[in-house]
């Protein structure tokens, strides 16, 4: 560690990334170690210990552990949930496996004040996850709250700066868990807070440099934030040994490929190949209406076409790829035993016979902070603040078999639509916004003349993760202006609807 700055030692919790990216929020650096490293890692500048949560039972053999060395460190310490057993047993108390488990909320009451609790009520609302529970806490310990089913909610050291929380205050749900976190960062610790977007560039610019150690990256954009974002990263790293290309599935935004092109080249100077794959898509989806079959064709296709372009770099060794976080949290759940809803294809990784390292920058952030970071690289706002498009792209917003007319006229309605909430100033308020075309023909009537034409469906929703959403809702001069718009100028189009459904039970695509 170079910086002043938390180390969270991990135990396996879903939650630890969301830990060190409450630190960052405090403008604090956090630095994730693995147990495994945590004995010899040199805490000379460390300011603090946070040791996570985890699946395990403390007690059993193979789960995770550290020796008693950071307990004479004299630097403080957080254990949170299996951290705090952890904390209990190691100092000889005694941890329990409990029969009442504690499973999300729960009341926590303080029942002795101290600079951790610093503006928290007496009672509150915290977070829980746990079965095992402090029995017996450490001697020279003390309880410093409770909650309805765990005797010891919350433990500290009498002299030392040792703290232990059976809940989980990095979570969004535990009332003041931010509260205590900063409490424990900044004034236990005495953290420094001088950790910018600007020193993660900074940083992260100068480990890939040592990663690529001169050798030929390559790097697939797709036009959205994340790929985008790696890449330049990659670009200030590697300058011109960055060999980019965009890959136009022909089921893109209206004009979205050639303008992500120009608009890299315009305003940061990077240089980005456009591969025009349109027709082999389109060949492939003819006549194929299942939606999995066709999420299936176009991520199978769509890695033939990279693998192919990445073999013309002759000496590439490196690859990049814009995973953010919450990607990794969702391809896991995807090899669980949770229900698979629609598969992500791009998130599925690459084929095995491609040798290529990879990059990947941004795969401890989170969706709002590779934003920013894009910001601070000077991307245009345009391709920062782009609404999240899925990688099968439009070929999952037309219902039914996929065909070039439908395709263009897809694109056609999509524009306008986008073109009126960015006039409108409504863009920004919305997490995804789209048209979709659907199977079915209606009977309308146009200057006296029959028609039986398509059916446009407009979505919008609202989301923090696109995990659960509403839908958005408009004035009805924006329904208004979009629908006479789209009627008016896109051929073969009679009628549009708008979807008021939420995710659940909805889900945010139709396909
Ligand atoms: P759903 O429709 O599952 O969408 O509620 C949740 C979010 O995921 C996006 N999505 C996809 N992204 N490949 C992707 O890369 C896909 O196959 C896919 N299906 C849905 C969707 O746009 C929304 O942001």
């Amino acid at each position: 560690m170079t910086h002043k700055g938390i180390v969270v030692i991990d135990f396996g919790s879903q939650y630890t990334q969301l830990i060190a990216r409450r630190i960052r929020e405090m403008k604090v650096y956090s630095e994730i170690i693995s147990p495994s490293v945590a004995d010899k890692f040199n805490y000379s500048t460390v300011s603090g210990i946070i040791l996570s949560g985890g699946p395990n039972s403390v007690y059993d053999k193979e789960s995770p552990t550290i020796s008693n060395r950071i307990f004479s460190l004299d630097i403080p310490i957080l254990g949170i949930c299996y951290g705090m057993q952890l904390i209990a047993i190691k100092n000889s108390g005694v941890v329990s496996h409990s029969q009442e488990r504690e499973y999300g909320r729960s009341n926590l009451t303080i029942l002795s004040r101290d600079v951790i609790f610093k503006a928290v009520k007496n009672k509150s609302i915290v977070w829980m996850s746990h079965s095992d529970k402090v029995k017996e806490i450490p001697k020279g310990y003390v309880k410093i709250a409770m909650s309805e089913n765990s005797e010891t909610a919350a433990m500290k050291h009498s002299q030392k700066q040792i703290y232990g929380f059976q809940f989980h205050p990095e979570v969004h749900h535990t009332q003041f868990g931010y509260t205590m976190l900063h409490n424990f960062v900044i004034f236990i610790c005495r953290a420094k807070q001088d950790w910018t977007s600007k020193n993660f560039i900074e940083r992260t610019v100068e480990e890939i440099k040592e990663q690529a150690n001169g050798k030929i990256v390559i790097s697939g954009i797709s036009g959205g934030v994340d790929s985008t974002v790696a890449s330049v990263l990659v670009k200030r790293a590697v300058g011109k040994h960055l060999k980019g290309f965009l890959i136009d599935t022909g089921l893109l935004r209206y004009n979205e490929g050639r303008e992500t092109v120009e608009c890299l080249k315009r305003t940061i100077n990077m240089d980005v190949e456009y591969v025009d794959s349109a027709k082999l898509f389109l060949r492939r989806l003819k006549n194929v209406e299942d939606p999995e079959e066709k999420r299936r064709i176009i991520g199978k296709t769509f890695i033939e076409v990279f693998a192919d372009k990445a073999k013309s770099f002759k000496n590439a060794e490196f690859l990049v790829q814009g995973t953010i976080y919450p990607d990794r949290i969702e391809s896991q759940s995807q090899k669980g035993p949770s229900h698979v809803i629609k598969t992500h294809h791009n998130v599925g990784g690459l084929p095995k016979n491609m040798k290529f390292k990879l990059i990947e920058p941004l795969k401890e952030l989170f969706k709002d902070e590779v934003r920013r970071i894009g910001i601070d690289l000077e991307i245009p706002s345009e391709l920062i603040l782009r609404h999240p498009f899925p990688g099968p792209g439009l070929g999952i917003r037309i219902l039914g078999a996929v065909t070039e007319e439908s395709v263009i006229m897809l694109q056609k309605a999509d524009k306008i639509y986008l073109d009126v909430l960015k006039e409108r100033h409504e863009y920004g308020n919305i997490w995804q916004a789209f048209a979709v075309l659907l199977p079915v023909k209606t009977v309308g009537v146009m200057g006296d003349q029959r028609t039986y034409d398509n059916v446009i469906a407009l979505r919008a929703v609202t989301s923090v993760d696109g995990m659960t959403a509403d839908w958005y809702g408009f004035s009805k001069e924006t329904l208004q202006e979009i629908s006479k718009r789209i009627i008016n100028e896109v051929k073969g189009v009679n009628r549009v609807v708008y979807d008021i459904s939420t995710k659940p039970p909805s889900t945010i695509e139709w396909e």
